[in-house]
């Protein structure tokens, strides 16, 4: 006899998740901690219903070791579920199955690895599964089912248009409109992760959707980012097409060129700034939230900026230094939370220094109390603060 779960439908207009672990996630906790940390499945599935009920959702949770009762789970999802955060396992790799299940019940699901399946065994770096899913995370341990269930929360709450240039998947955007005829002013985004490949644009979909909830146009812009070692070139040439790519939407959508301000936090401020003087386009300003801004600052311990620039390390360095690189004519609203221990407050107060030193328009704001995540979270004060300086 196969048992069969049944869920219960929930009647509310909130969203209800269902959260799917497949083989050997059972063992979390005590299975490769150096891989997969030390967070038991029970701890994740208690975290997942919290996280979900902060955003007002609700969650269940359901684990299996078996392909079958896996695709029957997401089977018995249909009409029960709004969205589906989904580990497989192993079985990302290898089953076309878990594939055809997703597509078949049209769930929003997100696809979710606790390690960087791209920085393991090669097998590891494909899944059958993701084309059929609204995304992918990896990488960032536990905390990357907290990204699912949020980008779910947001897709939900503000269905982007998601464009591609067509030439690579990470070369990709959500384009969220406000309410009116437009033509819209435009708030390019530009995520932050220190350039590294699995910090993606849902981290800034909580400004994403605010913006646009303000009435401004929203471009959340993915880039191509490390690995490769040594990829600053594509990584930065990708910004400056982000912010370009704002003309080329203009034709299909009410946006307006002419007004376009690029918004970056962390390693992304260092991508507005350079993807601004690189871009044909002209920015009217620049937001820079938490800003990795003067490599000078970065602590040299670090491996950000050698992974960025690979062989060029010591030669390149200045190219890619915002301190020395400060657009002409483009204001700049600077902002840090003094409680950052991500990215030193040091790089904001340096870059805005230089700025007015060349006579450009540079603000720095300094938010007491904030950390470097505050800043990202359209639920916190400090959003509140940076909003209310830009409308
Ligand atoms: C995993 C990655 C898979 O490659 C592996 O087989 C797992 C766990 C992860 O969460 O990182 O079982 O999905």
């Amino acid at each position: 006899m196969i048992w069969r779960i049944v869920w219960q439908p929930v009647a509310s207009p909130l969203m209800h998740i269902l959260l799917l672990n497949g083989p050997n996630l059972n063992l979390l906790g005590s299975r490769a901690p150096e891989v997969y940390g030390s967070t038991t499945l029970a701890e994740v599935e208690q975290m997942c219903r919290q996280w979900a009920g902060d955003l007002g959702h609700r969650l269940d949770a359901y684990q299996s070791n078996h392909e079958g009762a896996l695709i029957e789970a997401i089977h018995d999802a249909r009409g029960a579920f709004d969205g589906i955060v989904f580990n497989p396992g192993a079985y990302s790799h290898t089953s076309y199955a878990l594939h055809d299940a997703v597509g078949a019940v049209e769930i929003p699901t997100v696809e979710v690895h606790i390690s960087n399946v791209r920085a393991r065994e090669a097998w590891r770096r494909t899944s059958r599964i993701e084309p059929a899913c609204v995304y992918q995370i990896f990488g960032r341990g536990v905390d990357g089912y907290q990204a699912a269930i949020r980008r779910i929360h947001h897709l939900d709450a503000s269905p982007p248009i998601v464009r591609g240039s067509g030439d690579h998947p990470d070369r990709v955007g959500d384009l969220r409109l406000p309410a009116g005829d437009g033509p819209h002013p435009v708030v390019v985004l530009l995520h932050g992760g220190f350039w590294r490949e699995q910090y993606t644009r849902d981290t800034l979909d909580s400004l994403a959707v605010d913006l646009t909830a303000r009435g401004v146009a929203t471009w959340n812009a993915e880039y191509r980012r490390i690995p490769p070692i040594g990829a600053w070139r594509t990584t930065i040439g990708d910004a400056a097409d982000a912010i370009d790519a704002v003309t080329d939407l203009a034709a299909e959508f009410p946006l307006d060129p002419s007004d376009i301000t690029v918004l970056g936090h962390s390693a992304g401020a260092h991508l507005a700034v350079l993807g601004a003087n690189g871009a044909d386009v002209k920015p009217r300003r620049l937001v820079l939230l938490g800003g990795v801004l003067d490599l000078g600052v970065l602590d040299p311990e670090h491996d950000a900026l050698p992974n960025l620039l690979g062989d060029e390390l010591v030669t390149h360095k200045d190219i890619v230094d915002p301190i020395s690189h400060v657009p002409q004519g483009v204001a700049s609203l600077v902002v840090h939370g003094d409680d950052d221990v991500a990215v030193d407050p040091a790089h904001s107060a340096n870059y805005v220094a230089a700025s007015t030193a060349r006579g450009e328009d540079a603000t720095l704001i300094t938010l007491r109390g904030s950390d470097h995540w505050d800043l990202i979270d359209a639920r916190s004060d400090a959003w509140k603060t940076i909003a209310g300086h830009l409308f």
